[in-house]
């Protein structure tokens, strides 16, 4: 057992996904953030567990060619990014690693292409949205991050991975407690239009190829538009879709963005979300953008709950499942209830924001030996941060 505060000397072989160099302390492996590979670092335990420990880094030895200034004044106490001592080029790297790594350990033997991470245009000032938490001191209210330490608020005046506009509204927050809740969020779209949640809840759009998707600061849109471009970009560029006799279900589709995209390629659309206020937006997305109301259907409802039948009802000849889920990914029973329809299901596109889930939700597909995994495409939706967005496309065997 080592001494919690105790101080000892690691040398880090890799970092892991979650953003955590790996070392080891007498064979025992010892997690700590903000390092590099290779790097000797001077670490104090934080948290002892059977297996492995967590430490503090209380001074980087000798440190690594790669690493670099962080630009953020509040790096390291902020709990909001993990890879700003690393350069953006080296953060796409690490992140494809990281994704194969994760994959591998859970899948187990790869047999299809993990490509490079596709980067983000902007490394910096590219979220649409920011979640604060405000401080509870007795004066000078203010908010912030959760700091590193998972507990502390670090109030900020600037965050360097959210838009600029919402920087701008970050800066002119009143620090009257009777003013704002204990927890804020801030979107913004491209025209720079705010929403606020608790607040104005003001609509927001955004434009991608011609259509527009809407949202509010209550609803979950991605935060990355740059990045959702390109994801939009590449389904479509994919060899799958029949116009006739075809369907496309989306599943956990929220405002729609993906059906509305999608809406040349097939004659009918199928969302399924269980947040009613996304689907309203879904609603004016079809209208406005002049799309054939006839031609979609919306389930408010759980996915897991009701896809059978849905599908059941609405399939076409030709089907596209395309699955959205959030971080827990999918539930074991719609894996089972998807892998039954097998025959009629031509393709199966998962986005994740989770490559561990992604990992065994694709090896249940995979025991299912109908399935066949084409390739995974890690993008980069979230620079600067241990996350990863990745997309994998399911094809029969
Ligand atoms: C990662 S978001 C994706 C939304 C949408 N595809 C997009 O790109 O904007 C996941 C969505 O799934 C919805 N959701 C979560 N669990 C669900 C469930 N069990 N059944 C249906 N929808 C669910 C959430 O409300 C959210 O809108």
């Amino acid at each position: 057992m080592k001494s919690v505060d105790q101080t000892y000397t690691v040398t880090i072989e890799k970092i892991v996904f979650g953003g955590w160099g790996l070392g080891r302390i007498d064979n025992k492996v010892c997690f700590v953030p903000f390092v590099l590979p290779d790097e000797e670092v001077k670490v104090c335990i934080t948290e002892e567990k059977n297996d492995y420990s967590y430490a503090r880094s209380v001074g980087i030895v000798k440190p690594s060619g790669a690493r670099v200034q962080a630009p953020c004044k509040y790096y390291q106490e902020c709990g909001g990014c993990h890879y700003q001592h690393l350069s953006y080029p080296d953060q796409l790297t690490l992140k494809t690693q990281q994704v194969k790594d994760v994959i591998r350990r859970i899948y187990g033997s790869v047999d299809f292409p993990i490509y490079d991470t596709i980067p983000s245009d902007d490394p910096f000032y590219y979220r649409n949205d920011v979640k604060l938490t405000r401080n509870s001191q007795r004066l000078n209210f203010r908010y912030g991050f959760i700091g590193t330490d998972h507990v502390s608020v670090v109030p900020v005046d600037e965050c360097m991975i959210v838009s600029r506009k919402i920087n701008q509204e970050i800066m002119s927050l009143p620090r009257d407690k009777s003013k704002h809740a204990k927890k804020l969020t801030i979107k913004s779209d491209l025209s720079e239009h705010v929403s606020y949640w608790p607040g104005s809840s003001a609509v927001l759009h955004s434009k991608i190829n011609d259509k527009k998707v809407y949202y509010d600061g209550r609803i979950f849109f991605q935060a990355n538009q740059n990045i959702l471009e390109k994801i939009i970009r590449h389904i479509l560029s994919m060899n799958i879709y029949s116009k006739e006799d075809s369907c496309f279900f989306d599943l956990y589709g929220g405002v729609g963005v993906f059906s509305v995209m999608m809406s040349d390629r097939f004659e009918k659309g199928i969302l399924v979300e269980e947040n009613r206020k996304a689907t309203r937006y879904f609603e004016k997305a079809v209208k406005d953008n002049e799309l054939e109301a006839d031609s979609f259907r919306i389930y408010r409802n759980r996915v897991e709950d009701v896809f059978g039948w849905v599908f059941d009802k609405e399939h076409k000849k030709n089907n596209v499942v395309f699955l959205d889920p959030p971080r827990m990914g999918l539930d074991e029973k719609l894996v089972s209830e998807i892998s039954k329809r097998r025959e009629h299901i031509q393709h199966v596109l998962y986005l994740s924001c989770n490559p561990s889930t992604l990992a065994r939700d694709l090896k249940r597909f995979e025991s299912d030996a109908a399935w066949h995994v084409k390739g995974v495409w890690p993008f980069d939706m979230f620079p600067q941060t241990k996350h990863i967005e990745c997309l994998a496309w399911l094809t029969k065997s």
